[in-house]
């Protein structure tokens, strides 16, 4: 019988739990570090001004965006594939003082396992534009929204800091491998509003953030500055 051949989506899910492997962090408590991405706070008011009970944040990763999205639900889903990830974000939880609120589950963004309609808002960072097939995780995302909730996703933009690194290669237009074997694929608009309309979806809103970061552990070592189109997609219908 063939092997079966995971996707190159699915084969990086066990790459990823490696990187947040604590003796791979070489003594750094996270791999992210603790500073939120900016937008993670407008997304969460945006969440609170909803009234949403229930907010995913998928990938959680190791938990550098749950205290801002704490601020806008009663219960925070902290979702990842990384059980290594997921126990470093539950120290940050624990440390900003929002343990209680957040309930950590493995989920992958393909099949999370939950009911449709089930969660009032999604916060999905830095994880779309490593899929080969945003497509069906947006899906994902889509159906376990309840209609008039939201999802609040980012795609890097090619003026992003990882296009010039010096250890990321080309493998096509806009895509790349980076050093850590992972598949980046950077957007501008029009690709962002082709992908959402191929899956039936229309953005009520696109913005684009800049902002710097410090350097992360053993990925990038280096002060860098993002780019992301931010996008949020209002589930429709009753
Ligand atoms: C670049 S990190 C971003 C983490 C977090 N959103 C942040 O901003 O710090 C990508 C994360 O996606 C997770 N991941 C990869 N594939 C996944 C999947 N299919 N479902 C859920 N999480 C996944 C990885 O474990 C990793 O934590």
């Amino acid at each position: 019988m063939d092997p079966v051949v995971p996707s190159q989506d699915a084969a990086a899910i066990p790459l990823w739990d490696g990187a947040y492997d604590p003796t791979q962090l070489q003594g750094h408590g996270n791999l992210w570090g603790d500073p939120p991405v900016p937008y993670a706070e407008t997304a969460a008011r945006l969440f609170a001004d909803h009234s949403a009970k229930v907010v995913l944040d998928l990938p959680c990763g190791d938990g550098r965006n749950l205290p801002p999205l704490a601020g806008g639900a009663s219960i925070l889903l902290a979702g990842d594939t990384s059980p290594n990830a997921m126990a470093i974000a539950e120290r940050v939880a624990a440390k900003a003082g929002i343990r209680d609120k957040a309930i950590f589950v493995k989920v992958d963004a393909f099949d999370t396992g939950l009911l449709d309609n089930s969660v009032d808002g999604i916060f999905c960072w830095d994880l779309l534009g490593h899929l080969t097939n945003p497509e069906d995780a947006l899906l994902e995302m889509y159906r376990i929204t309840r209609p008039g909730g939201h999802i609040v996703a980012n795609m890097w933009t090619m003026n992003d800091c990882q296009v010039t690194d010096p250890n990321i290669r080309k493998t096509g237009p806009r895509e790349f491998i980076d050093h850590f074997e992972f598949y980046c694929k950077f957007y501008d608009r029009d690709d962002l509003e082709a992908l959402l309309s191929s899956v039936g979806m229309t953005a009520s809103s696109i913005d684009v953030d800049t902002w710097w970061e410090p350097p992360h552990a053993e990925y990038r070592t280096y002060d860098h500055q993002h780019e992301s189109l931010i996008f949020t997609v209002e589930k429709t219908g009753t």
